[in-house]
C-alpha cells in the first residue's frame, strides 16, 4: 500500500487533525522562518492570501505569536485582491488590515496593498507590478507566499480556463472569478513560482477532492501549477481536506 507521502511525492505535506491545530502549526513554522531569514537579511517579504481560511492564522500571528516576529522588518504583499474599494467587506486588504496591520501597528511603508482605485483594472495590475519591480528588481523573490485553494482548484485569483492562468511574462494580471466580485487582481505563476517558499493552507472536506486531484492525480488545475523552482510547496491540510489522499 502506497503511503500518503509516496502518493503525493513532489509536495511537502503537513497534516493536522483540526483547523485550529493547523493554524497553530503554520504560525509556528512562519515565526521560525521569519526569524531565521531576518538573521541574514534586512527584510522579510510575505505574500498574504485572502478568503476565510487564513483568518484564524492572521489572528494568531497578531496575538499569541506576535512576540516571535520582528514585524517592523516584514513587508506585506497580496497574492490577489477583489477589485473593490479597500474598505469593502470583500476586500482582502481590509481582512488583513483588521486582523494583522492594525493589531500589530505595522508601518504603512511595509504594507503593499494591490491598488483597486483605477478605472481600468489592467492599469492597476501594471501599477502593482511596478511596485513589485521597485521592491525586488528583476525577480519577485518573495520569502514566503501564503496561498489558499478553492474547491475548483483555483489559487489566488487564478481560476481554471481564464486568461490569467496563461500569463507567463507579467507578474500581476487581471483575474476573472465565477462569483462576485468577479473582477480581481492576481499574482501570476511568473511571480508565484519565483518565490523562495510557498505554503498552501487548505481546510475542510469540501476541498478534499480538489486536494486529491492536485496532489495525487496531478490534474492541471491552477493550484497544481504553483511549483516554485526554489523548493517544494508545503501543503498544510487539516484531516478533512486530506481525507481523499488515502
Ligand atoms: C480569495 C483568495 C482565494 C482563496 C480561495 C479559498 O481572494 O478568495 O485568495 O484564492 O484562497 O478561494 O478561499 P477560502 O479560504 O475562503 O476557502
Amino acid at each position: 500500500m502506497e503511503t500518503v507521502a509516496e502518493r503525493t511525492d513532489g509536495y511537502d505535506l503537513r497534516i493536522a487533525d483540526t483547523a485550529d491545530q493547523l493554524a497553530h502549526a503554520v504560525a509556528e513554522a512562519m515565526v521560525q522562518k521569519v526569524s531565521q531569514t531576518l538573521a541574514r537579511q534586512a527584510h522579510f517579504s510575505l505574500v498574504l492570501s485572502g478568503g476565510s481560511t487564513p483568518q484564524r492564522l492572521y489572528r494568531l500571528l497578531a496575538s499569541e505569536y506576535a512576540q516571535g516576529v520582528e514585524w517592523q522588518r516584514v513587508h506585506l504583499f497580496w497574492g490577489d485582491e477583489r477589485y473593490v474599494p479597500h474598505d469593502h467587506p470583500a476586500s482582502n486588504y481590509r481582512l488583513v488590515r483588521e486582523t494583522l496591520i492594525e493589531p500589530l501597528q505595522l508601518p504603512a511603508e511595509n504594507v503593499h496593498p494591490m491598488p483597486t482605485h483605477l478605472a481600468v483594472p489592467d492599469d492597476a495590475a501594471r501599477l502593482y507590478e511596478g511596485e513589485l519591480r521597485a521592491f525586488f528588481g528583476e525577480t519577485p523573490r518573495f520569502d514566503l507566499v501564503l496561498l489558499g485553494m478553492g474547491a475548483d482548484g483555483h489559487t489566488a485569483s487564478l481560476f481554471p480556463n481564464t486568461a490569467a492562468v496563461q500569463e507567463r511574462e507579467r507578474w500581476v494580471a487581471v483575474g476573472e472569478a465565477p462569483v462576485e466580485p468577479r473582477r480581481r487582481l492576481t499574482l501570476t505563476f511568473a511571480a508565484l513560482n519565483a518565490a523562495k517558499m510557498v505554503y498552501f493552507l487548505v481546510i475542510g472536506a469540501d476541498k478534499a477532492e480538489a486536494v486529491r486531484r492536485v496532489l495525487v492525480e496531478r490534474a492541471p488545475l491552477p493550484a497544481a501549477l504553483v511549483l516554485p523552482s526554489a523548493g517544494k510547496p508545503v501543503w498544510w491540510l487539516d484531516r478533512d481536506a486530506a481525507q481523499a489522499l488515502w
